[in-house]
């Protein structure tokens, strides 16, 4: 049976991961997979975590399962983190999951169960673990345009032409802030024109929200889903804890299926239950506990979100550094979209080559499209990448 695999492609993120860490130069810059690094290039845990943990190990007194959808607590904390404090929990659904793109899988499968003819659409570009996944369960896909590659901006009008193509029932996977590769996002009046579209053609969102609390703030990166969840019947919701409470490994995510007609309420929830029980039965508690912990003690949730925000203002330093630095040494600003994108990454126009120069010359490692993880950056290193993208001609 064995000697019948094919050898995978292997995930292109994770691929550059292993190759950053087998380069010897003390100089590599790693501006690969989607983590948080502070200036000296290690991702700290954040302090309330820390204090969770040490909470959680004197308190904790038996690990015996907690439920296939995870604590119900969890599901609540997090669904007012996302929809806002004043969450009818009793139009939503929730499950927790092995991380965000666990949540995203489950969405998917849900997806598959209710409505085997719905395509979903997909943004041109997207993270492409989507793509991967839908094709891995046979869902059928389609792109919209997203990303106009001219003005690094996005692609409004595009998106909506092809959105329009989109049969009732068809579901739009969406990035609900800090949009991954690009980093352009679609202002509130097109986010606004993106939920008529939905209503008038009968579509159905999936938010995808990784990257809350990276963007403009905790509030702010929530804005649109919460629009969205007000305005629209249903709505799918895979939100990741791995990045804005510093978890990755904890493997935390959570699946929301929002609903206004609350009598769909209980079946919704017993099938994430259900397809919990599926694919890995119980979710993994360690990292739903402790974020749960902080969002509920007022003194936890207080530390977590000023250090959330130490490491967002971080980033929009580093942004404004790289453009500035840009302006400098092009003489022109057409690299003033590096400051105005939003959340971990930006896509800077680099052609596959010149990304490959990038590498080769200078152990710069970034995405094959060029997109860069600004958090791996510091202010000693963006001088560096600037001169770098100068020379490899970008
Ligand atoms: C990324 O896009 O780099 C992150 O979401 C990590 C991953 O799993 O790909």
């Amino acid at each position: 049976m064995l000697e019948n695999l094919q050898p995978q492609a292997g995930d292109k993120i994770l691929a550059l991961m292993a190759a950053y860490r087998a380069d010897p130069r003390d100089t590599k810059i790693d501006l690969g997979v989607g983590v948080y690094k502070d200036a000296t290039g290690h991702t700290p845990i954040m302090r309330a975590i820390k204090s969770a943990e040490h909470r959680l190990w004197e308190e904790q007194d038996t690990k015996t399962y907690v439920g296939l959808a995870g604590d119900p607590e969890f599901s609540a904390a997090m669904a007012r983190l996302v929809l806002g404090d004043g969450t009818n929990l009793d139009q939503v659904a929730a499950a927790a999951t092995p991380g965000g793109t666990g949540a995203i899988r489950q969405g998917f499968e849900l997806i598959r169960h209710a409505n085997p003819d719905a395509t979903v659409w997909i943004s041109n570009p997207t993270w492409p673990n989507h793509p991967s996944i839908l094709s891995y369960l046979g869902i059928p896909t389609k792109e919209y345009r997203y990303f106009d590659a001219q003005t690094r901006g996005t692609d409004i009008e595009g998106m909506l032409a092809d959105l329009t193509g989109a049969k009732a029932g068809d579901v739009v996977l969406l990035h609900g802030c800090c949009h991954n590769p690009t980093g352009a996002n679609l202002t509130a009046p097109e986010w606004q024109r993106v939920i008529d579209l939905m209503q008038d053609h009968g579509l159905i969102p999936f938010i995808d929200i990784a990257y809350q609390g990276f963007g403009d703030g905790l509030e702010e990166d929530a804005a649109a889903t919460r629009t969205v969840v007000q305005q629209m019947p249903q709505t799918l919701i895979a939100a990741s804890c791995s990045k804005n409470f510093g978890i990755y490994r904890e493997r935390t995510g959570v699946l929301m299926a929002i609903s206004q007609d609350a009598a769909v309420k209980k079946t919704a929830q017993d099938t994430l239950a259900f397809l919990n029980r599926q694919n890995f039965s119980f979710p993994p508690d360690h990292g739903a506990r402790l974020v749960t912990m902080i969002l509920q003690d007022e003194t936890l949730r207080a530390e977590w979100a000023s250090e959330l925000e130490e490491v967002r203002l971080n980033m929009l330093g580093l942004r404004q550094q790289l453009a500035d630095e840009m302006k400098r040494l092009t003489n022109s600003d057409r690299f003033d979209f590096i400051a105005t994108h939003r959340g971990m990454f930006s896509r800077i126009g680099a052609t596959p080559e010149q990304v490959e120069k990038l590498r080769q010359d200078h152990g710069i490692y970034m995405v094959g499209d060029s997109r860069v993880n600004i958090a791996g950056l510091s202010a000693s290193t963006v001088p560096v990448l600037a001169r770098a993208l100068v020379e490899a001609g970008v």
